[in-house]
């Protein structure tokens, strides 16, 4: 399949739409539920990977894609991957352990729903099958490509990414963190994963550096603006909008970007941080408005 992505001109919604529906027939189809006993953990899999959410990581998978016009069937062996792994974090980071938290997506979380080893090992599931599905031949003809895309979420998702940021999360909790260290834990506790949700059809269309390059300036910047735009949700949000609690993250005496400068002071650092990273794209010219306009997105959502 070598249909391209949508026009330049293409709306959010409709490209959003699309990235769901797309995603979730990838994540259906690999996660069919086998007759044995194992059910069990493929059934937690899919609850948790197929509950409605934005589908951010796949959406930036494809906008950065069709840049390098590369085949949807590529791109999207990328965000059904991506898209597992994000699902896997968040099971994780709902268990009792981390922040218990009883609602994810609307729903029960997955622990709530099963129980809280059927939650570990369904995410413990969703994270190997990612690399099955970037190891499959769908993904790229060419192996070192493969390889390059299993190695550049290897370190995403690894200790000195989004788990070494979790860790971090967690001793801010208790320890007292300047403003330098929030941002590292940030940076790697959610920038790292939409850092490689940006970066990853250059390396499927085996971009020059430069190119390479705006795209992970793009996502340095996009990926902070994200998780303060988190964490003023879960300061100005609502469960009914957001689907999972609020307010947890005071109630947890967690040291955030909002409760260093305050809501106001917060959102202004997320509005300049998508003002630097849509600046990162102007090499793009129109080509890169669907990227725009998700960065906007990220700082203005409700959800
Ligand atoms: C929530 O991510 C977890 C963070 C990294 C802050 P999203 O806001 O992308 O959650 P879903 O995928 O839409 O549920
Ligand atoms: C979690 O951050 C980020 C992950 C790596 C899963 P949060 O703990 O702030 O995410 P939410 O608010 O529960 O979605
Ligand atoms: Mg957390
Ligand atoms: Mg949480
Ligand atoms: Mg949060």
């Amino acid at each position: 399949m070598t249909e391209s992505l949508w026009p330049d001109d293409v709306a959010l919604a409709e490209a959003s739409a699309e990235t769901i529906r797309l995603t979730d027939g990838l994540i259906e189809r690999l996660l069919v539920v086998p007759p044995g006993r194992e059910a069990r953990v493929y059934d937690a899999m899919r609850y948790s990977a197929l509950a409605p959410g934005k589908r951010l990581r796949p959406l930036l998978v494809l906008a950065g894609s069709r840049l390098f016009g590369v085949p949807r069937r590529s791109a999207l062996q990328v965000a059904a991957a991506i898209e597992m792994v994000h699902a896997y974090s968040l099971i994780h980071d709902d268990l009792p352990a981390m922040d218990d938290s009883d609602l994810r997506r609307g729903r029960p979380t997955c622990h709530k729903e099963f129980d809280d080893a059927t939650a570990i090992l369904a995410g413990d599931g969703l994270l190997t099958m990612a690399f099955e599905v970037l190891a499959h031949p769908d993904t790229h003809g060419d192996p070192a490509v493969r390889v390059e895309l299993v190695a550049a979420l290897a370190i995403a998702a690894g200790a000195a990414g989004m788990v070494g940021g979790q860790m971090i999360d967690l001793i801010a909790e208790t320890e007292t963190l300047d403003i330098a260290a929030i941002t590292r834990l940030q940076r790697m506790k959610t920038g790292a994963l939409i850092a490689f949700s940006c970066e990853a059809g250059a390396i499927l269309a085996k971009a020059a550096g430069d190119n390479r390059t705006r795209l992970r300036g793009f996502a340095h910047d996009l990926g902070l603006a994200f998780q303060i735009a988190d964490d003023l949700l879960d300061v100005e949000g609502s469960a009914a909008e957001t689907g999972k609690p609020v307010g947890v993250d005071a109630a947890a005496g967690k040291a955030t970007f909002v409760s260093i400068l305050g809501v106001e002071r917060a959102r202004a650092q997320a509005d300049l941080l998508v003002g630097q990273a849509v600046a990162h794209l102007d090499f793009f010219e129109q080509r890169a408005e669907l990227l725009r306009q998700v960065a906007r997105f990220v700082v203005n959502r409700r959800t």
